[in-house]
């Protein structure tokens, strides 16, 4: 007769516990070895060859419950289930179901971790040997994303354009990009440029120089306070759409976003709408005849503050 699950586990002296988990032997497929949980202090894993009779539902052992408490505590993880692991007709003589029928852990599985070592190093050989033939490709594709800012001063027009103060009035120009590998090309930009009075120029400048830094924290260029010539950024601080210098029926000629309608007055403030802060200022200067010079330069959308992305 076979130990069944739950049968009583009595030694020569008493009883000890019952049987938890039958191991079979996946090659004879005969139990080699029952699990009997001591009352409360852990399982041990006893050999069937301890086994003297199975009768009914006791299982009698030839052994004193001391010795039995001595082996050594049964270890889970060196088995696997016949819940986790299919062997053919494992069951078919086996009748301790509904119960845990347990096989041992594969050898080869044991070494799980040593062949993960393996199976790493021989990634890592891989990654050193390709490295040299990735890398010029990788600089190669990601050069542009890293290539320092171009703070070269481009010539957009000259001021004799603008006919009025504090109006804003549009600059186009062209300028060649080179977006990550794709050929260089030639895309068309603006910027809006007004002759400020002093009031507005004050609201621009609030009364300090405004400087212009590299990524290096480098200094680039100071735009002076008292200068009237006041570049913007032709792209809307909330998400990047043009924006216009249109007359408002409220609150006079503004500078108007289409997109979400934020509306900025003409030193570049918020005055309503969903823009984060006010129009970006850019470095510019402007020649004894009237030539307009700004450096190109484009901040992150949708935030507070300004973060410089080209
Ligand atoms: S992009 Fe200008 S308001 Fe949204």
């Amino acid at each position: 007769m076979q130990p069944q699950l739950k049968s009583k586990v009595r030694c020569t002296d008493r009883e000890i516990g019952e049987v938890t988990k039958v191991i079979v032997d996946p090659l004879s497929r005969e139990i080699s070895d029952i699990v009997v949980s001591m009352n409360g202090s852990g399982e041990r894993q006893v050999p069937m060859a301890l086994v003297q009779t199975v009768t009914g539902d006791v299982v009698q052992l030839g052994k004193a419950s001391s010795e039995v408490a001595a082996l050594p505590p049964f270890r889970r993880d060196e088995y696997l289930s016949t819940h986790e692991v299919e062997i053919a007709h494992l069951e078919d003589n086996l009748h301790v179901a509904p119960g845990e029928v347990l096989v041992p852990f594969p050898e080869l599985e044991k070494n799980v971790k040593r062949r993960t070592f393996f199976m790493n190093f021989t990634h890592a050989i891989g990654f050193l040997i390709g490295l040299p033939i990735a890398f010029p490709i990788l600089r190669y594709l990601m050069k542009p994303m890293y290539a320092p800012f171009d703070n070269g001063w481009l010539k957009i027009g000259n001021v004799g354009k603008i006919k009025s103060d504090d109006i804003g009035v549009q600059f186009k120009y062209k300028k060649k990009v080179k977006e990550a590998y794709l050929p260089e090309a030639e895309i068309e930009k603006n910027v809006w440029i007004l002759k400020a009075t002093p009031a507005v120029l004050d609201k621009v400048y609030q009364g300090k120089d405004m400087e212009f830094r590299d990524a290096a924290g480098k200094s680039v260029w100071t735009n002076k306070k008292d200068i009237p010539y006041v570049a913007f950024s032709g792209k809307c601080p909330h998400l990047g759409c043009g924006y216009k210098w249109r007359q408002h029926k409220v609150l006079g000629q503004v500078f108007l976003c289409p997109c979400h309608l934020s509306i900025y007055d003409a030193s570049g403030k918020v005055l309503d709408g969903p823009a984060p802060r006010p129009l970006d200022a850019l470095p510019i200067k402007v020649s004894a005849s009237g030539d307009v010079q700004i450096i190109d330069m484009e901040f992150k959308a949708g935030t507070k503050s300004q973060i410089r992305i080209i």
